[in-house]
């Protein structure tokens, strides 16, 4: 049976894109693999952070990815900080990494541009543990959303030099999108991500809240007043019918923007009411969580426990690999 391994950064509150960006395969692949998820903590503190927010950040991200249907009796869900194996194979692959090739990482050079007070060593290199969290567990698959794509494609490279260099020991792993791996924001423009403040947190799929926010959504520009038909195509909003409604549902909006038949607001209500749908079991096992304080760091502990189980093995070939003194 394949591995599968997957990791998101704790930043406090996953948002539609995440899910239907990655997220979304994570709990389909349970059923089918050895799946491995990870909120990765060291990833984390490459970029600045407040102290006392990163515990309640972690336990929050396992809680939302718990509710959305990651199964503890199928997966593996823990966090990265517990097994400390991961730092110590990323150092290993650090001496089969490229300098050159993590200069050419796109993410790091957004990231630099972003914080451009904290360049360190840890933001540079953060492709090299990312390749350890995955290869540790000689993972096969990486359910990831797009902008991952070429961190893979770093990790399978070092794989193939260690193999080189000291012996065969990791497998080639390759990412696993989803059918729609980016997801737009409110703006309709950029990618949906937090730290532009155009996303749709999953907790505010609640009535209110959720026809608030899309009510901000921007539409076709072209389609100025309620008169004048609209292009679903050039519409953001109709790429979020794509992944929430049924096909009536977008046979009904097709006609009626195309046609001026309905207003923007119609179509939106649409949405809304199939997202609230969609989102029902998140929202009752999220509930369920919350009334019992404690579950989720259970799950956590006994999640490490597995997966350095794991971890240790790995590491025990490794070291034998590379000649090191025992
Ligand atoms: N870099 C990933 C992101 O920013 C998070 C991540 C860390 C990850 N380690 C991973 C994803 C291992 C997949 C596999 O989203």
């Amino acid at each position: 049976m394949k591995t599968v391994f997957s990791g998101i950064q704790p930043s406090g509150e996953l948002h539609v894109g995440n899910y239907i960006g990655a997220i979304d395969n994570w709990v389909k692949m349970q059923e089918q693999y050895r799946c491995i998820y990870c909120v990765v903590d060291y990833h984390a503190i490459t970029q600045d952070y407040t102290v006392k927010d990163m515990s309640p950040r972690v336990r929050d991200m396992a809680l939302d990815i718990l509710a959305l249907g990651v199964d503890p009796e199928k997966a593996i869900l823990f966090v990265q900080s517990a097994v400390p194996e991961h730092t110590e194979l990323a150092w290993i692959f650090n001496a089969v990494t490229g300098h050159g090739d993590l200069e050419r990482m796109t993410q790091f050079k957004d990231k630099a541009e972003h914080q451009p007070e904290n360049i360190n060593a840890g933001l540079f290199s953060y492709p090299v543990l990312q390749a350890a969290d995955i290869l540790l567990y000689k993972a096969e698959l990486v359910p990831v959303g797009a902008d991952q794509v070429q961190h893979l494609e770093l990790a399978r490279r070092i794989a193939r030099s260690f193999n080189h260099r000291w012996g065969k020991v990791f497998p080639e792993c390759e990412p696993k999108l989803t059918e729609t791996p980016k997801v737009l924001g409110l703006d309709g423009k950029q990618k949906m991500s937090k730290s532009l403040g155009n996303h749709i947190p999953l907790t505010a799929i609640e009535e209110k809240p959720l026809r608030k926010l899309l009510g901000k959504m921007v539409t076709d520009e072209k389609r100025v007043t309620r008169e004048d038909p609209g292009n679903p195509d050039d519409c953001n909003v109709y790429s979020f019918h794509k992944m929430f409604s049924t096909e009536d549902d977008r046979a009904w909006v097709w006609q009626g923007c195309t046609t001026a038949g309905i207003g923007c607001v119609d179509c939106k209500g649409r949405l809304a009411q199939r997202m609230l749908e969609r989102f029902a079991p998140y929202r009752e096992r999220r509930a369920e969580l919350l009334a019992h304080p404690g579950r989720v760091d259970e799950i956590l502990r006994a999640g490490a426990d597995k997966a350095r189980a794991i971890a240790q093995r790995t590491m025990a070939e490794v070291r034998g690999k590379l000649g090191l003194w025992r």
